[in-house]
C-alpha cells in the first residue's frame, strides 16, 4: 500500500488524524513541520522572520518531494497546496491524498485554542483575515485531493472512513 497524505487547513487535525491513522493501520507518521524543523534548526515563525514565507515554502517542497516517496502517513502544513510544484507532486503521487475538510467555525476556535504564535500565517490575524487565507485555498485542496473527508465527527470516525477509503 502507498502513502496516505493528509490535506486541509491550520486546524483540521491533520497531525492528530494522522497519529491515530498511524496507531490504527500501524503505518508510520511522517509531519512535514516537524521534519522541516528538525532541517531548519528553530521554530517555524522564527524562520519565517528571518527567511520569510517563501524561504519556508522552499523547505517544504524538498520535504514533501522525499516523504511522498515513502509508505507512511503524511500530514502536511496547510500551506502545502499554495506551491504549484507540490501540487504537481500531490496529484501525480500514487497516494491517497485526504483532504480533512474542516468549517471556519471549527479551526478558528482551534488557531485561538493553540499559542498563535506557533503559526505565522494565523498570528495577529482576526477571524475574517483567517478566512481570507483559507477561502482561496478551499479549491486548491479540492484540485489535489483523491478523497475529501469531513471532519465533523469523532477522530475515530473520521480515521474508520479514511481505513476504509485505503482498504477498498
Ligand atoms: C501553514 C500551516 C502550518 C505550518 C506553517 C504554514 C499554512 O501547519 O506549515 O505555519 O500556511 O497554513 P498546520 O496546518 O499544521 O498549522
Amino acid at each position: 500500500m502507498s502513502s496516505i497524505i493528509l490535506i486541509g487547513f491550520m486546524g483540521a487535525g491533520k497531525t492528530t488524524i494522522g497519529r491515530l491513522l498511524s496507531e490504527t493501520m500501524n503505518k508510520q507518521q511522517v509531519d512535514l513541520d516537524d521534519i522541516i524543523v528538525e532541517r531548519i534548526g528553530c521554530s517555524i515563525p522564527d524562520y519565517f522572520e528571518t527567511k520569510g514565507e517563501a524561504g519556508f515554502r522552499e523547505i517544504e517542497e524538498e520535504v514533501l518531494k522525499e516523504a511522498i516517496a515513502c509508505d507512511h502517513i503524511v500530514s502536511t502544513g496547510g500551506g502545502i497546496v499554495l506551491m504549484e510544484n507540490n501540487r504537481k507532486l500531490l496529484s501525480r503521487s500514487e497516494g491517497l491524498v485526504i483532504y480533512l475538510q474542516t468549517e471556519p467555525d471549527v479551526f478558528l476556535k482551534r488557531i485561538a485554542e493553540d499559542d498563535a504564535s506557533t503559526r505565522p500565517m494565523a498570528s495577529s490575524k482576526t477571524d475574517e483575515e483567517i478566512i481570507a487565507v483559507y477561502n482561496p485555498r478551499i479549491a486548491l485542496y479540492e484540485e489535489c485531493a483523491t478523497h475529501i473527508v469531513s471532519t465533523d465527527a469523532t477522530p475515530e470516525q473520521i480515521v474508520n472512513e479514511i481505513v476504509n477509503i485505503a482498504t477498498t
